[in-house]
C-alpha cells in the first residue's frame, strides 16, 4: 500500500521510519517531509496547511493511508476533508480536535464528565481577568486558549507574573488568535507523565508512557522549549497507575466526546500531572507528542499499519498490540539560542557515525540539505534516540550517539532521564 505522512519534523521522522518497517507498505511520502525522512519516502513540495494540494496529491496518487503528524492541519479539517472524498485518513476531525485546539472547551468537557484535571476559568476581558488573577493569587497557570505551537502556557509564580501574563495575551496579542480567549487553571504540583492512546472512538489502548523535557535548561530550568528530550517507560506512572489513567481519564474522555458529538479517532495524548490526590489533566493534545513520539514508536513491535487501519475501521479492540519491554530515549541536539533567536545554515557531521546498528535512530527535526551536505535550519535540529535494557542503559547509549554528532553552536541538555534515574537510585 501506499502511506502519505503529513509533516516535517522529529515526530514525522519517526513515523516515516516505523511505517518503513511494515512489510504491507510498498511506497511512502512526505508532505513536505525533511533530508532525514528522504531515506525512507518520496518528499513531495506539498505544505502541512495546504489542504486542497494534499487532498489533490492523495486522489492522484491514489494514497491508501494519510497519516497526519502536527495538529494544524487537523483542527483547519483536513481528516474531514480526506473522509469526505473516502481516502483513509489516520487523525481526528476537526470538531474532535478541539480538545487541543480549545482548551477551554477541553476544559469545560472534563468538568462536565468529570475527568479529573484543575479548577479553571475563561476570560476575554483583561480587567475582568486581572481582577480575578489578584483574588486567586499564585502560583497559576495563564494559557491562551488556542494553538500557539506548544508555547502557550504561561506559568505564573508571582501575582505580578501573572498580571503581565492577562496582557501578554489578551492585551498585546502575543499569541495572535489564540489568545482571543484566556484560561487561567490551577497550577497543579506534581512530576508530569505524556500518555499516548490509540482510540478507535470506543476502545482505549494506551502505549507506553513518557515524559519530556520542556525547559532548555538542566534542571528543568529555563523558558519552555517544544521538548529537550523524552524517555520512555516512565516510572512515575506505575502499571496501577495507568490503569487508573484509562479508566478515569482516557477512555471517559473518548466517551464523553463521542457522547458531545464528536467521536475521536486517532492517537490522544494526555498530559498529565501525578498529584498527591492521583493524575489529573494538564491538556489534551490531538496527536503524537514530538519527542515523546520518538521514544514511544521505537518501542512498539505491533506494526503501526494495522493499529491505524484499526483505529479507522473500529475494530482496536480485536487487535493485540504488543510493546518491547526494553527502554528509550531521545536526546534533542538544539541550535545555540533555541527557544530565542538562532542561526542555521551549519553544516552537520557525524550523522551516519551515530546511527549504529538498530538501537540508534537518527531523527531529523530542522535540517535542510544544502550543496550536497545536512545542515541546520531550526531550532530543534535531530533527536538522537537509542533504546537500551533500561533507562540507564538507553541514556548512555543517545549520549554516546549525540557524543559524534557535530555542528556549531550545538546545545543539549545532558540530564535527559534525570527524573528516572534519581528514582531508581532512591
Ligand atoms: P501545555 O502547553 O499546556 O502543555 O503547558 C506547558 C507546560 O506548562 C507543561 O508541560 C507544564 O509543565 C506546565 N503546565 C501547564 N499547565 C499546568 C498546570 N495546570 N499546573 C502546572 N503546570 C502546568
Ligand atoms: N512534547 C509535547 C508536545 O508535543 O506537545
Amino acid at each position: 500500500m501506499k502511506v502519505l505522512i503529513v509533516g516535517k519534523g522529529g515526530r514525522e521522522h519517526t513515523f516515516a521510519w516505523k511505517i518503513s518497517r511494515s512489510p504491507r507498505v510498498s511506497r511512502i511520502y512526505a508532505a513536505p517531509g525533511n533530508p532525514g525522512m528522504a531515506g525512507h519516502a518520496t518528499c513531495v513540495d506539498i505544505d502541512v496547511d495546504d489542504l486542497d494540494g494534499l487532498v489533490a496529491f492523495a486522489q492522484g496518487e491514489r494514497i491508501d493511508l494519510t497519516v497526519v503528524g502536527p495538529e494544524d492541519p487537523l483542527a483547519n479539517g483536513l481528516a474531514d476533508r480526506f473522509e469526505a472524498l473516502g481516502l483513509r485518513v489516520f487523525g481526528p476531525s476537526q470538531e474532535a480536535a478541539q480538545i487541543e485546539a480549545d482548551k477551554d472547551f477541553a476544559l469545560r468537557l472534563m468538568h462536565k464528565h468529570g475527568i479529573p484535571t484543575g479548577e479553571f476559568r475563561t476570560f476575554t476581558d483583561p480587567d475582568e481577568a486581572r481582577g480575578f488573577v489578584r483574588d486567586w493569587g499564585a502560583p497559576v497557570v495563564l494559557k491562551a486558549s488556542g494553538l500557539a505551537a506548544g508555547k502557550g502556557a504561561l506559568v505564573c509564580h508571582t501575582v505580578d507574573e501573572a498580571l503581565r501574563a492577562v496582557d501578554r495575551v489578551l492585551v498585546d496579542r502575543e499569541f495572535g488568535d489564540a489568545g482571543e480567549k484566556l484560561v487561567l487553571m490551577e497550577y497543579l504540583e506534581g512530576e508530569e507523565a505524556s500518555i499516548t492512546g490509540f482510540t478507535d472512538g470506543k476502545h482505549v489502548v494506551c502505549v507506553v508512557p513518557s515524559q519530556d523535557h520542556k525547559t532548555i535548561g538542566e534542571g528543568d530550568t529555563g523558558p519552555n522549549t517544544g521538548g529537550m528530550g523524552a524517555y520512555a517507560p516512565a516510572p512515575v506512572v506505575t502499571p496501577q497507575m495507568q490503569r487508573v489513567i484509562l479508566e478515569r481519564v482516557m477512555l471517559p474522555t473518548v466517551h464523553a466526546l463521542a457522547a458531545e458529538g464528536r467521536p475521536y479517532k486517532g492517537i490522544l495524548y494526555g498530559g498529565l500531572i501525578m498529584t498527591e490526590s492521583g493524575p489529573r489533566v494538564i491538556e489534551f493534545n490531538c496527536r503524537l507528542g514530538d519527542p515523546e513520539a520518538q521514544v514511544v514508536l521505537p518501542l512498539l513491535k505491533t506494526d503501526l499499519v494495522d493499529i491505524m487501519e484499526a483505529v479507522s475501521e473500529g475494530t482496536l479492540k480485536d487487535l493485540e498490540i504488543e510493546l518491547d519491554d526494553r527502554a528509550a530515549t531521545c536526546v534533542v541536539l538544539a541550535s545555540g539560542g533555541y527557544p530565542g533567536a538562532y542561526q542555521t545554515g551549519f553544516a552537520i557531521s557525524g550523522l551516519d557515525e551515530a546511527e549504529t546498528g538498530d538501537d540508534v535512530l537518527v531523527f531529523h527535526a530542522g535540517t535542510a540539505r544544502r550543496g550536497g551536505s545536512t545542515v541546520t535550519d531550526g531550532g530543534r535540529v535531530l533527536g538522537v534516540t537509542a533504546v537500551g535494557e533500561d533507562i540507564e542503559a538507553s541514556v548512555n547509549l543517545a549520549y554516546e550517539a549525540i557524543g559524534k554528532i557535530q555542528f556549531e553552536n550545538a546545545y543539549f541538555r545532558k540530564d535527559i532521564g534525570h527524573q528516572a534515574l534519581n528514582r531508581q537510585e532512591t
